[in-house]
């Protein structure tokens, strides 16, 4: 491991927010975090484990010992009848990462194509794009308990997968009611994923459901596409309506999709009859956060350097650079504001979906 002090975080979070960590520890795999553990100092510090730094919002310097996850390596482990099973590094970018099981000729993550961050932070929210989420080609992890310095394996029902949602999202000491098992003994902030391994089936089937896919599908007359065809259709999607955070600072979705009952859905069409909405399959309807936001006329507001993407209102971006850039605190200024506005007007409160610190 390196440890680094009063290192700044703005190349790693994709915001480009100005922040600095007191204290950063470059992880390069699990022994490093038993060493980490064995350290008198930083053992016993509160740690924030950062990946791609692209679901963050920093509104202040961060205290905590933040743990840089750098662990490399990508390899076939085993391939059966119905499935192939790769294992990555949680260190490994992710975009990077489809791109190469793809080259392999192992196709199931082309619908996830883009998506910024790194592997380890795919499972914490359960990263899901164009009609697949990561719970759908996930076979198991492997993590170490920093509380015990335990290693230990996890599959997909243990990781407790809800919509950008898992068990490394929960505080260990703050269960919630109604929350199932194993979700209530939440690993935020103490277990550090270290391996993902996912499932891609075989035979490989094109996903399409997804309106956009299926549009793009019927205009190029493609009834049969391959599975690099549709990870281009996907980054030609993305880079049309996604800000690239290389070039505009931004934590992708700035919002959940939220969920209301289909009285309350009624409710809200009759006043307003063009809302994008999907049923779920238990029930409940499903709102497009990015239409409630437009439809309250959000688009290119700015709150000082924090600005309403113009070309998708649930994305936040930096409208700054380096010394120039958006401040946590003004990102959070507009995110307040957007949700005061959505909620006055359709009696809806907006999740955030990044992580704030
Ligand atoms: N819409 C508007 N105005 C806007 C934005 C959206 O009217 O400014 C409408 C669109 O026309 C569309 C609907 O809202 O009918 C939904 O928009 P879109 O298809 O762009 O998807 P989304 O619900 O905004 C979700 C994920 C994205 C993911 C896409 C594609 C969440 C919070 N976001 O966005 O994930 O890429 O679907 O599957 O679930 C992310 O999590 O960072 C992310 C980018």
């Amino acid at each position: 491991m390196l440890v680094e002090k009063n290192v700044s975080l703005q190349p790693y979070n994709t915001f480009g927010i100005m922040a600095r960590a007191d204290t950063l520890v470059r992880v390069y795999s699990s022994a490093d975090l038993a060493a980490l553990r064995a350290d008198a100092k930083l053992g016993a510090a509160p740690v924030f484990i950062l990946g791609g730094g692209s679901n963050v919002v920093l509104t202040s310097d961060v205290a905590p010992v933040v743990l840089k996850i750098e662990i490399k390596g990508r390899r076939l482990v085993q391939e059966t009848e119905r499935a192939w099973i790769v294992q990555v590094g949680a260190g490994e970018p992710w975009h990077d990462t489809v791109a190469w099981t793809l080259a392999q000729g192992w196709p199931g993550l082309e619908n996830l194509a883009l998506i910024p961050g790194t592997v380890g932070a795919a499972p914490v929210q359960n990263i899901g794009a164009y009609g697949v989420e990561l719970q759908d080609r996930f076979d198991s992890l492997d993590a170490v308990d920093l509380l015990t310095g335990q290693s230990f394996s996890l599959d997909a029902a243990q990781c407790a997968f809800g919509y950008r949602d898992s068990i490394f999202k929960h505080a260990p000491s703050n269960p919630r009611a109604g929350d199932v098992l194993p979700r209530s003994m939440g690993l935020a902030g103490r277990a550090v994923i270290t391996q993902v391994r996912f499932r891609l089936p075989k035979p490989w089937r094109p996903e399409l459901a997804y309106v956009e896919l299926a549009r793009r599908a019927a205009d190029e007359g493609i009834t049969q596409p391959s599975a690099q065809q549709i990870f281009d259709w996907v980054c030609a999607i993305r880079r049309a309506k996604l800000p690239d955070p290389a070039v505009i600072g931004n934590a992708g979705s700035f919002f959940k999709n939220p969920t209301v009952t289909p009285e309350q859905c009624a409710d809200i069409i009759a006043r307003d009859p063009k809302i994008v909405h999907y049923p779920l399959d238990d029930g409940r309807i499903k709102l497009a956060a990015g239409w409630l936001i437009d439809a309250c006329g959000w688009k290119g507001k700015t709150v000082g350097q924090a600005a309403v993407y113009d070309k998708q209102a649930l994305v936040l971006v930096n409208r700054g650079r380096g010394q120039n850039s958006v401040t946590g605190g003004e990102v959070m200024t507009l995110a307040r504001a957007i949700q005061t506005s959505v909620y006055e007007r359709f009696g809806i409160r907006l999740e955030p979906e990044p992580v704030i610190l």
